[in-house]
């Protein structure tokens, strides 16, 4: 049996194996797109590449034969930047949105399109959880927000943007008025303390995230209620002071500990909180730049100095966040803000490096052609929107329809693609060697699988693996270069290309080029 050092671990295999065999059996992890187990390597990623220390070149893992006393480097900086290139040539023509363009314009990054996907099916429970996973207080900012989101709502630039504030409105007033309503799971008591100074959007939100970490919280309020700036600045009738009242229950039923009528005004109040917590978050809004001298914590015009990615001040222990370090901000970026900053606080008392919330990967289409955005349209319903007035409400089947409006522009396969992922792992740049050029296409609508040609990186294993099956009229590559695409002979439809096999072939797609439409299923 022929010996092969990986990263200077040795190990005997059979004869005829791989270096990506001889790495699984070590337990070392090579990163590959177009092979699969049982089928033949087409070489076509490059994303497996080694380095062979006899002769210094870069081999494809998966289909290099071992033979004896082979010494290989998998984990040096020369193949991780030969990886990064590899990814960064297969992204050069790649055309999709890993994520949707109204998850950028909204500050606190909620899942708009699961929401909406869950809102057209009527699951008002999963919709709620995906809203409260990033916004604390929907009720509310579904009445005040000025809908960035929607702004950046791709479909506003064919009519109208999807009503995403108004939907998200509903599921929560709906999740108020419930009998039971959504209470999302508190970790174990991890014996940590927060104080939280100010209980406007950024103090009431940081608390419902820490309390689910596990950290005890104190929300200490200079006013007689709860609520901050949504309580002084927002008048009754925009925000019925039932609907704040009641979500802000929501969040001190999470077991958070309250005090109003504190002020934190001397030096001698604040330094006794950052004796006795583990942690001071300074969530007073603009007013508390006026006291950062007491709080000796640097300051400018604008608010509380931080490091602007950890929300950290120079005391270390204490974090600042929301209005107090923005000034005058939009509501939703206090929320936003209240979300973030509670994960830096979590890192910081969990004994971790304090860092930004991961920026994530993205693949992105930025403007379309008309001919791309009717691709678009095509899947997504085409009723018009309909504009509330602040004391109207939409019926459940107007909440359907609305929802069904989006186009869903995040690909299906975000979070499990694995171009997506490794691109991520070796800081992939998308736009390294130029923007994109290939168009936006769903091939095989009215069919129940579909197919995007843009996300295809030409493996070929669908194609092999159709080939198995008897009654499939099977796949082939037709078109040359650039246009090269994975089709159906006799003008069959993706279905028909890989009958009973179709779920095989879509879960060994290593992108989301190929996929079950979800209104289908
Ligand atoms: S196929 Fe992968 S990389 Fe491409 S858009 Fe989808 S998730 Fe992003
Ligand atoms: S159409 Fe849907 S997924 Fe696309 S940007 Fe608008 S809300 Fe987001
Ligand atoms: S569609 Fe087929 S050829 Fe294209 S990436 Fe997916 S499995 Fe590979
Ligand atoms: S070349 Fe080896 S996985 Fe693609």
């Amino acid at each position: 049996m022929p010996a092969i050092t990986i990263d200077d671990q040795t190990i005997d295999v059979p004869d005829g194996s791989t270096v990506l065999d001889a790495a699984n059996q070590l337990g070392i992890e090579i990163p590959t797109l177009c092979f699969l187990k049982g089928y033949l390597p087409s070489t076509s990623c490059q994303v497996c590449l080694v380095r062979d220390r006899a002769n210094g070149k870069l081999v494809p893992s998966c289909a290099t034969k071992i033979v004896d006393g082979m010494q290989i480097d998998s984990e040096t900086a020369e193949v991780h930047a030969a990886r990064r290139t590899a990814l960064e040539l297969l992204l050069s023509d790649h055309v999709g949105d890993c994520l949707a363009p109204c998850f950028f314009a909204c500050p606190a990054h909620m899942d708009i399109p699961l929401m909406l996907r869950q809102l057209g099916g009527h699951d008002l429970h999963h919709a709620i959880e995906t809203i409260k996973r990033d916004i604390a207080i929907p009720a509310v900012l579904g009445r005040i927000c000025t809908k960035p989101c929607e702004k950046g709502c791709r479909r506003s630039s064919a009519d109208d943007p999807v009503s995403v504030c108004e939907l998200k409105r509903y599921a929560a007033d709906q999740d108020l008025a419930a009998e039971q309503s959504y209470t999302p799971e508190c970790a174990a008591d991890s014996g940590k303390r927060v104080a939280i100074i100010g209980a406007g959007p950024t103090g009431l939100s940081a608390a419902y995230y820490l309390r689910q970490r596990g950290h005890a919280c104190r929300l200490i309020e200079a006013t007689k209620q709860l609520g901050g700036r949504l309580r002084l600045e927002i008048d009754p009738v925009t925000m019925p002071r039932e609907t704040l009242d009641a979500e802000i229950a929501q969040i001190v039923r999470l077991d958070v500990d309250v005090e109003t009528e504190t002020a934190v005004d001397s030096r001698e109040a604040f330094e006794t909180l950052v004796e006795s917590y583990d942690v001071v978050l300074i969530a007073a809004g603009m007013d508390a730049v006026k006291l950062a001298d007491e709080w000796s914590v640097e300051s400018s015009r604008r608010g509380i100095d931080i490091t602007r990615e950890t929300y950290q001040t120079k005391r270390g222990n204490v974090f600042a966040a929301g209005s107090a370090v923005r000034g005058k901000c939009l509501f939703v970026r206090s929320a936003a803000d209240g979300k973030e900053v509670a994960g830096c606080i979590d890192q910081f008392l969990s004994g971790e490096t304090v860092t930004a919330p991961a920026k994530p990967f993205a693949s992105r289409l930025g403007r379309l052609a008309t001919d791309e955005m009717k691709q678009f349209l095509a899947g997504a319903a085409s009723v018009p929107v309909q504009i509330l007035t602040k004391k109207e409400e939409y019926s459940s089947d107007q909440v359907a329809d609305q929802s069904d409006r989006c186009l869903s522009c995040g690909c299906v396969a975000h979070g499990d693609c694995r171009l997506e992922n490794y691109s991520a792992r070796y800081g992939a740049d998308p736009n390294r060697f130029g923007t994109r050029q290939g168009k936006y296409e769903v091939v095989g609508r009215g069919g129940k699988v579909l197919f995007e040609p843009g996300k295809c990186i030409k493996c070929e294993l669908c194609i092999q693996i159709a080939s198995e099956s008897k009654n499939a009229l099977g796949l082939s590559f037709v078109g040359r270069g650039f246009d090269v695409r994975v089709s159906v002979p006799f003008d069959g439809n993706y279905d028909e290309g890989m009958g009973e096999l179709a779920a095989r072939c879509i879960a060994a797609c290593p992108t989301g080029a190929l996929y079950f439409d979800r209104k289908t299923e």
